[in-house]
């Protein structure tokens, strides 16, 4: 699939056939999730990935947006470690880019599950404080491992409209606001 047509074709999938995505391939989109650009370079994340249907069905208790999770391949709950991630925490500053590092290799998961004729949707976690603390209970995330998407996937079973012209010229503001 042309990158650029792979952007534009995306859609969140929420309905899934009865098939499971192989390791090799899951391994391969995984793959170009740590290719993604992340600040410093420190590439802080981790994959959890999700295959047991008991689990899978249990996310629904812990983020109540993910009830079509129970059908899915697998979830993958894309991680940021929170010591390794470019960050600051001194002289009244306190910030770091785990959230931002973990969302743009989600997206790169998600166009490469794409590429391969699988559907994804993106479940958020972080920054909700009880999604947080819900999956840490429920996969075993150590303190510093801060969940910030679960990745819902498996094949397509319905085909999504594609969605109204999105393009918005006047949101785009030339040199000065
Ligand atoms: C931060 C974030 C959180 C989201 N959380 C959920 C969710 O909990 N459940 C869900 O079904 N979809 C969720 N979505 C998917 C959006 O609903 C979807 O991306 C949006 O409707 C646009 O549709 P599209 O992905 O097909 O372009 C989330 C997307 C983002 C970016």
């Amino acid at each position: 699939m042309e990158l650029y047509q792979g952007l534009l074709t995306r859609r969140s999938i929420r309905k899934y056939q009865n098939k499971k995505i192989s390791r090799p391939i899951l391994e391969e989109i995984i793959k170009a999730a740590q290719y993604a650009p992340s600040a410093h370079n420190k590439q802080p994340w981790e994959f959890l990935v999700i295959e047991n249907p008991q689990t899978l069905t249990s996310l629904r208790n812990v983020q109540r947006w993910t009830s079509f999770a129970k059908d899915a391949s697998c979830a993958i709950v894309v991680c940021g470690n929170i010591e390794q991630t470019f960050s600051r925490d001194k002289d009244g500053e306190k910030w770091d880019y785990a959230d931002i590092d973990c969302s743009l290799a989600a997206e790169n998961l998600m166009l490469a599950a794409h590429a391969k004729g699988i559907g994804t949707c993106f479940c958020g976690a972080s920054p909700m404080p009880l999604v947080i603390e819900g999956l840490r209970k429920l996969l075993n995330l150590p303190e510093h491992i801060r969940p910030v998407a679960i990745i819902i996937m498996g094949y397509p079973d319905e085909i999504p409209p594609q969605p109204e012209e999105r393009y918005k010229p006047e949101k785009i503001h030339w040199e000065k606001w």
